[in-house]
């Protein structure tokens, strides 16, 4: 019996297969009713029982060998046949495929609009070709105010008294919003906007904003002050001051202009902050009572604040990419450098 099972073994060593139905043939010569190691299975009721768990055990482990040796050939000739019946040869290393990665844009975007839910906003969004009365109108522009000229805003159709026309930021969302939302609101509102600019390194006729709005019962300039600097810190760093400068916006009284401190050189000046020590972020202000007014809002029971933000803006400082046409002309080679800061 011993040398039986030698002879079984050594002839699954040399067993070769070109076809699959070679290896179907081999499967029964071995294994099946009549092959060698059923065969054997058989043979081994009449070993003698001191021999039976020697056997036994050695007979097992046949087994288990010849069906790994069939299971083998039929994985490595069913690979050669289909290789052969396709023309392709499947051992060649294959091609890696590249991974995309989230937009610069959409990662910082994401993020300050992370920062604001954590405060408790909502997310709110509006269309981007929008009429006039949502764009200027509602938001107390003055009828010949320069933003409303053909040279700052993209026109889809004028003619009537209220234009279509691409919006030119996304304070038009909160005009939607107070028109239909509950007071109190709190919203922030991400999206695209169009201007009319000539394309530099520093303007862009298409950008993207993070507009904000909060009305309430006595909302006042200092939880507007206290609300930015949250932000600020959550941005750019726990150590980070922000200033305020006066400004104006038809839609805010009073309006100011918001810097924070140059993370880079931390205040010390650097060529980034221009040698200031600060970086314009934002635009902001408390409500004008008429664009309170105009969306139905009791200017003497509410009031609240806004501002609004340039996506791009932000991200140039994050990275320090000084030239905004790059977020625009999706070249691989720029896109790349923000794959491992999405890996999130
Ligand atoms: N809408 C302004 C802009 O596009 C930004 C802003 C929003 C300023 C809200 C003040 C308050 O520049």
């Amino acid at each position: 019996m011993k040398q039986a099972i030698e002879q079984v073994y050594r002839e699954l060593e040399q067993l070769k297969c070109k076809t699959l139905k070679d290896v179907e043939d081999a499967r029964i010569r071995f294994l099946g009713k009549k092959g060698s190691v059923t065969a054997l299975m058989e043979q081994f009721r009449s070993v003698a029982p001191e021999l039976k768990r020697e056997f036994g055990q050695k007979l097992n482990e046949l087994k288990k060998a010849a069906t790994a040796k069939i299971e083998e050939l039929k994985d490595n000739v069913g690979a050669a046949e289909t290789q052969q019946a396709s023309g392709e040869d499947l051992t060649m290393p294959g091609d890696a495929m590249e991974l995309g990665s989230r937009h610069p844009v959409s990662i910082v975007r994401q993020e300050i609009v992370d920062i604001f839910r954590k405060f408790g906003y909502d997310v709110a969004e509006g269309p981007e070709i929008e009429d006039d009365y949502h764009v200027f109108e509602a938001l107390n522009f003055p009828p010949n105010h320069p933003a409303r000229e053909m040279q700052d805003t993209f026109f889809v159709s004028t003619g009537h008294l209220n234009p279509l026309l691409l919006r030119t930021h996304t304070s038009s969302v909160q005009v939607r919003t107070m028109e239909k939302e509950k007071l109190p609101i709190r919203v922030v509102c991400p999206g695209r906007v169009f201007r009319n600019e000539a394309i530099s390194a520093r303007a862009h006729c298409i950008f993207h904003q993070v507009e904000g709005l909060y009305i309430d019962k006595n909302v006042t300039f200092a939880d507007l002050k206290q609300a930015i600097l949250l932000f600020a810190r959550e941005m750019f760093g726990a150590d980070t001051e922000i200033r305020m400068r006066p400004s104006y916006f038809p839609f805010t009284e009073p309006s100011a202009e918001v810097d924070v401190s140059c993370n880079i050189c931390k205040g010390k000046g650097c060529n980034i902050c221009k040698g200031t020590g600060w970086l314009e972020i934002m635009g902001c202000g408390m409500v004008d009572p008429n664009v309170l007014r105009a969306s139905g809002i009791d200017p003497d029971v509410y009031s609240g604040f806004a501002f609004g933000m340039g996506v791009e803006r932000i991200a140039m400082l994050k990275w320090q990419v000084n030239d905004l046409r790059h977020y625009f002309e999706n070249d691989m080679r720029f896109l790349h450098e923000f794959a491992t800061a999405t890996e999130v």
